[in-house]
């Protein structure tokens, strides 16, 4: 345990002689350059704090240092270090603090975890005699990083109005965060927040522009930035954009006596369900659990000349495919023979044709 002798007794004095004639001027002097010296802290909420409260321009004995906080409109003591050293709390407050100080005439007091109802002014108070009390006033300052969030959910497309196509949320910051976006595309901002009775605030950014689906998946930024814990949070999103199926149908396999047809939908969220119809009758029915249900399979044979129509849903709405299938391969190469058959024959009956011109020609002649 530290003794208060220990800070009087090491002051550097040449002699007792020297020391008389300074105790003397200090005392005649005391209301100009005695005083308390303490200064403003900032700490970020949860951290240890150190309080530093230093009496000057003076040698006189301390008899107890105390410390106030301002509360609800008056000042109340909640800390006391006694003339041997030893700190002790007055109240539940107090409990977090702890006289740390050894050097001359220099109270540290460590504060522990640190939380928003510690932000404040202070008061450090020493008592020495005989001249009395010297106080200053200081302010701890308790910072809280907000926890950010951005969302981008479920935003229905819209090509012709503009709307809010995502959220950057800063909560529970102290000090009010700066907040901002990076985004490649036109956008306008529109911001709000909410100062709590604790002194934090919420913040809200509400990015806006026009929601078509070429934004979907399209990554912004929100950067949150607090300059005094010189801290800058990047929060990231994907943007959601939804929007009704696109469908095309494509041949996804050919063989000589069959064929299979996919149906692909571009869609967000993705379609959910898919139904394939040929000309007006429903011919399958899947809902999509795998990508074979996609697929369709069409027996050559059987089938030709039939339009095929594949119609996906999902939330946003429905999206048609087609696909025509022409008459089956086996007869189209039989068409191809056919053709120049019939030049063939085209030709000879020219040729028979003139053949038996000629010869009537001959006969008319004779
Ligand atoms: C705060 O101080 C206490 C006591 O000295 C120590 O145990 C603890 O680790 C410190 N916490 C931080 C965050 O520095
Ligand atoms: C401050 O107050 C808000 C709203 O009452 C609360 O949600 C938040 O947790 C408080 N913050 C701290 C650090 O106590
Ligand atoms: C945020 O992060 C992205 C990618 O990591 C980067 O391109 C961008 O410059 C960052 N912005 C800031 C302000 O840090
Ligand atoms: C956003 O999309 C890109 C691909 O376009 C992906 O690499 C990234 O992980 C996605 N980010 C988030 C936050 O989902
Ligand atoms: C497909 O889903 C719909 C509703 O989502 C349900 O009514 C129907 O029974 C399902 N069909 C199959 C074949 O699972």
């Amino acid at each position: 345990m530290q003794n208060w002798v220990y800070w009087h007794s090491s002051l550097p004095l040449p002699s007792k002689y020297m020391y008389s004639i300074l105790l003397f001027l200090l005392l005649l002097l005391r209301v100009n350059g005695t005083r308390v010296v303490s200064e403003p802290v900032s700490v970020k909420s949860g951290k240890n704090v150190t309080i530093n409260c230093k009496l000057v321009d003076t040698s006189e004995v301390i008899q107890q240092i105390s410390l106030q906080k301002y509360t609800s409109g008056k000042w109340e003591n909640f800390f006391v270090i006694s003339q041997d050293g030893a700190g002790k709390a007055l109240n539940e407050f107090g409990k977090r603090f702890s006289f740390i100080g050894k050097e001359q005439r220099h109270a540290s007091i460590l504060l522990q975890k640190t939380s928003l109802l510690d932000d404040g002014e202070y008061k450090c108070i020493f008592t020495i005699f005989p001249s009395g009390t010297f106080e200053d006033v200081f302010r701890i300052t308790v910072y809280v990083q907000p926890s950010v969030t951005v969302q981008s959910e479920d935003i229905p497309e819209d090509v012709t109005t503009e709307g809010v196509i995502a959220v950057c949320t800063a909560v529970n910051g102290k000090l009010k965060p700066d907040m901002s976006w990076i985004a490649t595309f036109e956008h306008r901002v529109e911001m709000n927040f909410v100062v709590h009775s604790n002194g934090s605030s919420t913040v809200q950014s509400q990015l806006f522009a026009v929601p078509s689906r070429m934004l979907n998946q399209v990554e912004v930024f929100c950067v949150v930035e607090q300059p005094v814990l010189a801290t800058k949070m990047n929060t990231t999103v994907n943007l959601s954009i939804t929007y009704a199926p696109i469908v095309t149908v494509r041949i996804a396999e050919s063989e000589s006596d069959k064929m299979v047809i996919l149906c692909e939908a571009d869609a967000n969220p993705a379609a959910e369900k898919f139904v394939w119809k040929k000309e007006s009758d429903i011919i399958g029915f899947d809902n999509v659990t795998s990508e074979e249900n996609r697929h369709l399979t069409l027996m050559l044979a059987n089938e030709g000349n039939k339009q095929y129509f594949c119609k996906a849903t999902n939330v946003r709405g429905t999206g048609v495919g087609t696909f025509y299938l022409k008459s089956a391969p086996v007869h189209r190469i039989n068409t191809a023979g056919i053709i120049p058959l019939l030049i063939i024959i085209l030709v000879m009956g020219i040729c028979l044709w003139l053949l038996v011109k000629k010869r009537n020609w001959k006969l008319s002649q004779a």
